[in-house]
């Protein structure tokens, strides 16, 4: 455990030591509702890491979706899912994504765009959210082509009628889910 951790404490020790010599820090809140996290998700922070000091994955509350998996469980899998990557931190938000990204210093909001078809509700919740909050900039990235299908209500589904789920999330995602299928 303590071992796992080491990497963190090295590289927040690391970062502190260079903001305090007057460097800006980058940082970017990739807000979601994960449930559960896929390896389109990974990709998207891994991408993120070369750009952002530091990335800080959001599991939030999408009002219009019931999930499968807690908010806390969220959190965990995401950890799991992300150990060794010291940039990254995993949080739980439950109120306003504009005023999130104001609490947790970040300079922008980060969110896959997969397929076209997702334009149009990432594009009306970035202004929704510039709206509320006029310094909120969304930044979109795109996932790798393998990772551009997987999406988490494919993978409850296809996990639920006893699909093999291993190619499209992580490997303790996979074992959560087909826990909660009953597989
Ligand atoms: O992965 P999802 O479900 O597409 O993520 C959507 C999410 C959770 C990022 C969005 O619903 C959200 O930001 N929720 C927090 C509450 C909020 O700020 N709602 C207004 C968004 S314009």
């Amino acid at each position: 455990m303590l071992y796992s951790l080491q990497p963190a404490i090295i590289y927040r020790a690391h970062l502190v030591l260079t903001f305090c010599n007057g460097a800006s820090m980058k940082r970017v809140l990739y807000p979601g509702s994960f449930d559960p996290f896929t390896n389109g998700h990974l990709d998207l922070v891994r991408r993120a890491c070369k750009l952002f000091d530091e990335v800080i994955v959001g599991v939030a509350v999408n009002s219009g979706k019931s999930p499968m998996f807690d908010m806390e469980e969220r959190k965990s899998l995401i950890e799991q899912s992300c150990a060794g990557m010291p940039q990254v931190r995993v949080v739980t938000i439950s109120g306003l994504m504009s005023k999130a990204i104001k609490q947790f210093d970040a300079q922008a909001l980060l969110r896959g765009l997969r397929v076209f078809s997702d334009y149009e509700y990432e594009l009306q919740m970035a202004l929704a959210n510039r709206s509320l909050e006029p310094d909120c900039e969304t930044i979109f990235m795109n996932p790798t082509h393998q990772n551009s299908f997987i999406s988490s209500s494919l993978v409850k589904e296809i996990a639920g009628l006893g699909g093999d789920i291993s190619e499209y999330v992580p490997p303790a995602v996979a074992s959560a889910v087909y826990a909660k299928a009953g597989k």
